[in-house]
């Protein structure tokens, strides 16, 4: 079994371990704390408080409105093109380079469930365009029946405006639900729950041979685990930007359409529903019809907010400095390395203390988490672990969940983490009654 100087030279010969510099961590270090919740809510980058300071002092404070135009850019993509109003698209070059997306196709805006909103229906849209005739509508959605719920009361709220209907399968049971009927396969890519991770280019062609489009939500899969959009012919994708974005609390969230969908926009002049006026074409004409801006703009409705976009790119430059390391291939390897020893530890560890392994043994099936269920104490469990600094979290009813970010996740934190749980476990602790009050956010 590992110790832990093994899990210490395990991190003195990680490759990535300089990343985490990257971020502000220092003092959470001495108040002990284990972070493995960065599958909720990314830890702080160091960059984002100066960067987030300067935008307020010096853009806000003294360019004042013509920052709009002329807040500079200081490098990456777009280099000199000056504007905040230009950072939606910037950003998204950036997030396009992790999912596998090309330079323009992905916008930055409001939060994954508005973009899924918006996204589900352009898929709807070009799923009845692309439908020739009534005898074959094509007028199901159909889903993950452990979906993040989000998705799904999105999807029933679009099916019931437009006459489709929502179907929700078993995971296992997706394949054999593909037929005639379904016009939308809408999965999220790693279950928020259990961490399985669906085989994107398997189910994106199942899904064409059936004749359905395929909306992919990469909340838990971007800036995780390699993404390829483009490689696995996916039509259209959310995602977002607080969790392994590192973008910040209510971070702005992400979209995309291929561009072969995009052109069919272009040609139709299909506007999405939240048709505000910095989608228009021509926003600053004040024109009082609308007409949706070309490509991938369409999907902007409101003012961006600069403050968030500026501490999102900040987070999102994190996982592209992971590059010269190897980028998101050498975070996969890291980020099964370290879900590979967490499962082992735990099992091995915990043995008859009734934690249930959720997530997939099968590193290729799951995404950079790992799930538990306890039948009796599953929030009170991870209570007391956050009582000791050890931070999971909870999701009803019964899964103790745990998320690994390698950019700063240690295998000694890995060690540490499951050395808290057996003793929680072993001593009873987490029955105690404190350890039972429930916050809102779980
Ligand atoms: C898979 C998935 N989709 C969508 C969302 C919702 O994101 P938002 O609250 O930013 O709309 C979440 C939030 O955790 C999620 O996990």
């Amino acid at each position: 079994m590992t110790t832990r100087s093994d899990c210490l030279a395990l991190d003195a010969a990680d490759p990535l371990a300089p990343l985490r510099a990257q971020f502000s961590l220092a003092r959470a270090d001495d108040q002990g704390v284990i972070y493995l919740d960065g599958n909720s809510l990314g830890a702080l980058p160091a960059a984002t408080a100066a960067r987030v300071a300067a935008v307020v002092d010096d853009e806000w404070g003294v360019g004042l409105i013509r920052s709009w135009n002329t807040a500079p850019r200081l490098g990456g993509p777009r280099s000199g093109q000056a504007g905040w109003i230009h950072l939606p698209q910037i950003i998204g070059d950036k997030i396009a380079t992790l999912i596998g997306a090309g330079a323009e196709e992905v916008v930055v805006a409001d939060s994954t469930s508005i973009n899924l909103y918006k996204i589900l229906s352009a898929a709807m849209a070009v799923s009845v365009a692309q439908t020739r005739s009534p005898a074959s509508a094509r007028l199901q959605i159909l889903s993950e029946r452990t979906n993040f719920p989000t998705d799904l009361y999105i999807a029933e709220t679009l099916a019931q405006a437009h006459g489709f209907k929502l179907v929700l399968a078993d995971a296992d049971d997706i394949l054999a639900q593909l037929n005639d009927h379904v016009g939308i396969l809408m999965l999220t890519h790693v279950n928020y729950r259990t961490g399985r991770m669906y085989r994107m280019t398997d189910l994106t062609k199942a899904a064409h041979t059936a004749g359905a489009l395929v909306v992919w939500d990469l909340a838990h899969s971007a800036g995780a685990v390699p993404v390829d959009l483009k490689g696995a012919d996916a039509d259209f994708a959310v995602g977002c930007g607080y969790k392994y974005l590192n973008g910040g609390p209510g971070a702005p969230a992400f979209a995309w359409a291929h561009p072969r969908h995009v052109a069919w926009m272009d040609r139709a002049g299909w506007r999405q529903p939240l048709s505000g006026w910095l989608g228009h074409a021509a926003p600053f004409e004040f024109t009082p019809d609308y007409r949706p801006g070309a490509g991938m703009a369409r999907f902007i409705c409101g003012t961006p907010p600069m403050l968030s976009l500026a501490a999102l790119e900040c987070g999102v430059d994190t996982v592209l400095a992971a590059q010269p390391y190897g980028g998101l291939a050498a975070i996969r390897d890291k980020s099964i390395a370290l879900t590979d020893l967490f499962i082992a530890l735990v099992e091995s560890r915990c043995e008859g203390h009734g934690l249930t392994l959720v997530t997939p043994r099968e590193a290729d099936d799951r995404g950079s988490q790992a799930s538990f269920a306890h039948a009796t104490g599953a929030y009170q469990v991870v209570q007391a672990l956050i009582a000791r600094g050890v931070i999971g979290d909870f999701r009803a009813p019964d899964i103790l969940r745990f998320g690994f970010t390698p950019l700063y996740t240690r295998f000694i934190d890995v060690w540490d983490a499951v050395n808290h749980l057996e003793q929680v476990m072993t001593t009873g602790e987490w029955r105690e009654p404190r350890f039972n009050v429930r916050g809102v956010v779980t």
